[in-house]
């Protein structure tokens, strides 16, 4: 086995270039622990956002002058190369994929994680690329979906944002829930929503998609590119304006919306839900694939030396779907 493992060090907040490669002794999985060989990871637009320390109130949660856990990446796929005692779940070549959340380390050659964590048993016919993101876009556009909006067959929803990692996701899991789908997006991205079925595309940079005649009972706004307030009008008299990035604004909008039956506001932080959530969710979106309603769309792979550019493209806002280190 190898001796040492590779990692990504962040100590300190601030843009791709605080990123450093590290090289450490290859730990022991602890009693219950699994260690794994990653294959693939993630590198998400909310990574980018914890490195930078950006929005500050997050700090409470990440380590108020610096990083707490000192280390990059949230979402991996690999294989079990050796249990902990006690570990009952998972055995050795078992390919898995999961969710490091606030313990990071997922952008590294290897982790050890808690069998009872958010990890689940990788199936055959799913990449380890493919499976290294389906804890960011796909985990979080299914639970805004189905626990938080509670999207019902027939409904109308807008998806503001098709093109990346969460819109890519809910433009086919809304599909696949029976709702009918605008999405917006720039031209050249149209004919991506329209594959993944989308019933209407709306050009953000021609037309506003909030200022349209039609109302939708689910507005998702999965960039945090408008607010409540600007969508109101949009949503049908229940409808409920639900969106991944959190703000002031946002938050108010929650508090004020809250206890009415009218149109609401609302948030939720997908990865900090328990690991049982997150492995009943993963199983669902598992079954969607082997029923091929839905397919994660991948974008650019970089080799895990490469982790600072992988950074910086997706720090541009213009990925499509997905972007995995290898
Ligand atoms: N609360 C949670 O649990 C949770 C979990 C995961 C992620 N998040 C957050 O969710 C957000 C979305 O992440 P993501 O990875 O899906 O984003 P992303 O992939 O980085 O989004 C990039 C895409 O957005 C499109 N875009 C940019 N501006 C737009 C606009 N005004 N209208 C429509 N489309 C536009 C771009 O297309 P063009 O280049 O064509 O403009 C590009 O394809 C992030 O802020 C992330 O932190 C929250």
């Amino acid at each position: 086995m190898d001796a040492t493992f590779t990692a990504w060090d962040v100590t300190r907040y601030g843009g791709p270039d605080v990123l450093s490669p590290v090289s450490r002794p290859l730990p022991h999985p602890a009693p219950r622990e699994v260690l794994i060989r990653i294959r693939a990871s993630a590198v998400t637009r909310a990574d980018g956002l914890m490195r930078a320390g950006h929005p500050k109130f997050a700090r409470v949660f990440l380590g108020l002058t610096r990083p707490r856990a000192g280390l990059s990446g949230t979402c991996f796929a690999g294989d079990v190369i050796a249990l902990g005692e006690g570990v009952t779940r998972f055995a050795v070549g078992d390919a898995v994929f999961g969710e490091a959340g606030l313990l990071f380390g997922a952008n590294a050659s290897h982790i050890c994680f808690d069998q009872d964590g958010s990890l689940v048993k990788k199936p055959q016919s799913v990449s380890y690329d493919e499976a290294a993101t389906l804890c960011d876009g796909a985990l979080t556009s299914w639970h805004f979906l189905t626990r938080i909006a509670r999207l019902q067959p027939g409904e109308r929803v807008l998806i503001l944002g098709g093109s990346g990692s969460l819109g890519t996701a809910a433009i086919q899991f809304a599909k696949a829930l029976g709702a009918r789908v605008t999405a917006s997006a720039s031209a050249r991205n149209a004919e991506l929503l329209t594959s993944l079925g989308a019933d209407q595309v709306v050009d953000y940079a021609c037309e506003d998609p909030l200022k349209r005649t039609e109302t939708y009972d689910v507005i998702f706004d999965t960039l945090g590119v408008s607010s409540f307030g600007a969508a109101r009008s949009a949503l049908t008299r229940h409808g409920r304006f639900i969106c991944p990035v959190l703000g002031f604004r946002l938050l108010r909008d929650m508090v004020l919306t809250g206890w009415t039956r009218g149109k609401t506001a609302r948030f939720a932080a997908a990865g900090l839900a328990t690991p049982a959530v997150h492995r009943e969710e993963l199983s669902d979106i598992l079954a969607l694939m082997a029923n091929d309603h839905f397919a994660p769309v991948m974008d650019r792979t970089y080799p895990l030396a490469d982790l600072v550019e992988a950074h910086r493209y997706v720090e541009t806002g213009r990925k499509r779907g997905n972007v995995v280190v290898v």
